[in-house]
């Protein structure tokens, strides 16, 4: 019988699924080098974003078919290895769309009404109504960067909240930005109209550290950012200052350019910052989706079925 690794935490409805064809052993919080050292036993390796598929894991990984990420991004596998000894590499496009795109519009709320902080200090027991004022998001400007499966999802929640939406994203037509009520506008002035900005990009050498001091400079001193979508698209060190120096008025941070997040002055800057631990896809219904969806493609790959790659 072939033999799964499951080496981050995976919903029960995936495990079934595999083991209807596979034995299962879930080992979750495995270091670099245990992970090295049980790879050689496996056929496939199931993960969500905890575990790193460096070349090493790859080279150990004598009888491995496939690797199967619980989620969108395989940024964390390194494909290129994978590919070159012929593992397939496949993922979830869409099994958490909502709950990611759902999680940005939180965050853009939750920093528009202080909610984290006004929570902590009733939880203190205070009742400090004038320290928590917030700002609507009604007839303000929403910048979206990347306008694909979760960008959409936000423009279209978003404009039914009253929302003006501006998009950059130079992979899509006029024609649909339109039929999703968007403008299209270049990246300079994205910055500068926006009150709010939340981004949905890959993050790739072209993206990293989109938001970098330059950037952050051209937005409006009442702007709040929101990143749910990797971390490093927002140079965190560029992000402190402007913060710090009054620049933009808030951010909302659900990935970091380290996860987890180690030492980080963003800490100290009270409510203008809300940070999350990667909760974009952390909802029940997801992590049923992704968690079926991956686990059907390593059951038919272990069958002898063709393999739809990432
Ligand atoms: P998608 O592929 O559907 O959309 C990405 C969009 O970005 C595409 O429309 C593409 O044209 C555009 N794009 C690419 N390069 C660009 C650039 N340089 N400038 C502007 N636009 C660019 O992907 P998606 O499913 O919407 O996911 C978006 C991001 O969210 C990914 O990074 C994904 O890994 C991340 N994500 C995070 C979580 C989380 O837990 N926080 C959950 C799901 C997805
Ligand atoms: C993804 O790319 O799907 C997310 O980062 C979510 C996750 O880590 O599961």
């Amino acid at each position: 019988m072939p033999k799964v690794l499951v080496s981050d935490p995976i919903d029960q409805s995936g495990l079934d699924i595999l083991a209807q064809v596979a034995q299962v052993d879930v080992k979750t919080k495995l270091t670099p080098e245990e992970l090295v050292q049980a790879i050689p036993n496996y056929d496939a390796l199931m993960i969500r974003s905890g575990t790193k598929v460096t070349s090493a894991v790859i080279e150990a990984a004598s009888q491995l078919k496939i690797i199967g990420r619980a989620g969108v991004g395989v940024d964390n596998v390194d494909v290129v290895a994978a590919t070159r000894r012929g593992i397939v590499v496949v993922n979830s496009p869409e099994g958490n769309t909502i709950a990611a795109a759902e999680h940005a519009l939180a965050m853009m709320l939750s920093l528009s009404r202080n909610i984290p902080e006004a929570d902590q200090s009733v939880k203190a027991s205070t009742w400090n109504r004038k320290a928590f004022t917030g700002v609507e998001v009604y007839k303000k400007n929403l910048g979206v960067v990347g306008l694909g499966k979760i960008g959409s999802h936000v423009a279209t929640v978003a404009r039914a909240m009253g929302m003006t939406i501006l998009a950059y994203d130079p992979f899509i037509s006029k024609e649909r930005a339109a039929e999703l009520g968007c403008s299209l506008v270049d990246l300079d002035m994205l910055f500068q109209e926006s009150d709010y900005i939340t981004l949905h990009i890959p993050k790739t050498s072209e993206t990293a550290h989109l938001i970098n001091a330059a950037a952050l400079d051209k937005m409006k001193p009442t702007a709040r950012i929101v990143n749910c979508a990797r971390g490093g698209i927002i140079d965190e060190a560029a992000l402190y200052e402007a913060l710090s120096n009054g620049k933009i008025a808030g951010a909302a941070l659900d990935v970091y350019e380290e996860e987890p997040l180690g030492e980080s002055s963003l800490r100290e800057l009270g409510k203008s910052v809300i940070l999350t631990p990667h909760l974009g896809a952390s909802t029940a219904e997801a992590q049923v989706n992704v968690a079926i969806d991956v686990a059907e493609q390593i059951r038919d790959v272990l069958l002898g079925l063709p393999a739809r790659s990432a």
